[in-house]
């Protein structure tokens, strides 16, 4: 039968998936893949989790959908008190929830922008982000992106300034970091810029990148001395992907306004955030008493109902540990792993979000390694690296919390044997 569903790539036949369970998926053909991604980085709680499977049919026979501008929800607001309580120092109060990372970014642009334009500061309207960097497919979210292989179709619509931070996470000094935001800044002129916008560990665009000891605190304290907001961008990082519940939290430090998104549906509803503080918040509350974004879908209470039940499991099952335990059980595997093949140059991460750098000489690595992998039933994720975030050299390794010792043996085994396999055919 002609499929008329489009996929990403248009000339390939994709397998269909027909059930899964646990961080195990099975294709039509009754093979099982081992999860290692969680998709997109996204299925923190693993697959058909009998809580929320009782949850969904529960909810759906009270109440599915109100329109946002007709009735407020029960579901919503129970969603943003829980977020406000996990928040850093509590300080997430205030939810405006979407359905996808991307559109979460395009409302904290818009917040950013119209925090400053109703306390008289209109000009103030550009974003300063890293060269390594995705933040959403929308034209606003690409155009504060650094991603190169996402942009380069679309350049000519994208904004071109200001400079992108480039500077080296692993090998440049804290300092180095702090002039070339101190230098952007005087270049853009403070006047112009809304604010600073940073994924607290890089993703897809820098193979689960980790900046130094001290960095964020830093960073942070330069927006304040200049007048722009610290935003995060914590839609991969947020909701205990790096063994806490927000990225920031391993800087002991939070943001003005972050976005979340991912694993606050966990796969099982099309969810996302934008967090604002009190303070954020306050300017437009009193000023226009709007904020200028939204969806159809924005707040939808069975979309809020689950993620609200997300939140629940993961804390009532200690998962934020068990990602913390497997995560350095998973380091271990993949440090064994990079000691015996030359062409795995880094091993790198925090909690689930764990990467591996490819040597980018050896052609087309990264892309044997994923098919060869799949072939062997283990799902590992492409991620972008080299020096300036245009090798297509990485891999994310990002399996559900709930994945269990013996399971993550299992990745690990399936994963050597992938990179033994596809080393002996180069
Ligand atoms: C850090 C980050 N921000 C934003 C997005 C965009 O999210 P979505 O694909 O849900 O639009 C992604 C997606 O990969 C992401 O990793």
């Amino acid at each position: 039968m002609k499929n008329h569903n489009i996929q990403p790539l248009l000339q390939k036949n994709y397998l269909k998936a027909v059930s899964a369970r646990g961080v195990y998926i099975t294709d039509e053909n009754g093979k099982r893949y081992l999860d290692g991604s969680s998709g997109p980085v996204a299925c923190s709680l693993g697959h058909s989790h009998p809580a929320l499977a009782e949850h969904f049919g529960k909810q759906l026979g009270k109440i599915q959908f109100v329109y946002r501008s007709q009735f407020g929800s029960e579901e919503a607001e129970q969603l943003a008190w829980q977020l406000a309580r996990i928040s850093p120092a509590e300080e997430y109060q205030h939810s405006f929830f979407v359905n996808s990372g991307s559109e979460a970014t395009e409302t904290a642009l818009k917040i950013a922008i119209q925090y400053w334009q109703e306390q008289g500061k209109a000009s103030k309207t550009l974003f300063i982000t890293r060269q390594k960097s995705y933040h959403g497919i929308t034209m606003g979210a690409l155009g504060v992106s650094g991603h190169q292989l996402r942009r380069r179709q679309f350049e000519r619509v994208l904004w071109g300034r200001p400079e992108k931070l480039k500077k080296d996470l692993e090998a440049a000094p804290l300092d180095q970091h702090l002039a070339e935001l101190e230098t952007i800044i005087h270049t853009t002129g403070a006047e112009n810029i809304a604010g600073l916008l940073l994924e607290p560990v890089i993703g897809a665009a820098g193979t689960a990148l980790v900046p130094p000891e001290g960095y964020y605190q830093s960073m942070k304290e330069i927006c304040q001395k200049h007048e722009l907001l610290f935003m995060a961008d914590e839609v991969m990082t947020g909701l205990g992907r790096t063994g806490s519940w927000f990225g920031l939290d391993h800087w002991g430090t939070s943001a003005d306004i972050a976005t979340i998104g991912k694993s606050l549906g966990a796969g099982y509803a099309p969810l996302a955030a934008t967090l604002v503080t009190d303070e954020i918040l306050a300017p437009i509350r009193q000023g226009s008493g709007l904020i200028m974004s939204g969806h159809t879908y924005s707040g939808h209470p069975l979309s809020c109902a689950v993620a609200s039940q997300v939140l629940t499991i993961i804390e009532k099952d200690n998962l934020l540990e068990n990602a913390r335990q497997m995560s350095g059980k998973l380091l271990q595997g993949l440090a064994r792993i990079k000691d015996r093949f030359d062409f795995v140059q880094t091993v790198r991460g925090k909690g689930l979000l764990l990467g591996m750098e490819l040597d980018p000489a050896v052609p087309g690595l990264q892309g044997k390694i994923i098919d060869r992998c799949f072939e062997n039933g283990l799902l590992v994720y492409p991620s972008a690296g080299g020096q300036a975030g245009t090798d297509e050299n990485g891999l994310l390794i990002a399996p559900p919390y709930i994945i269990s010792g013996t399971e993550t043996d299992a990745l690990l085994e399936i994963l050597d044997t992938s990179i033994s396999q596809v080393a002996q055919s180069l």
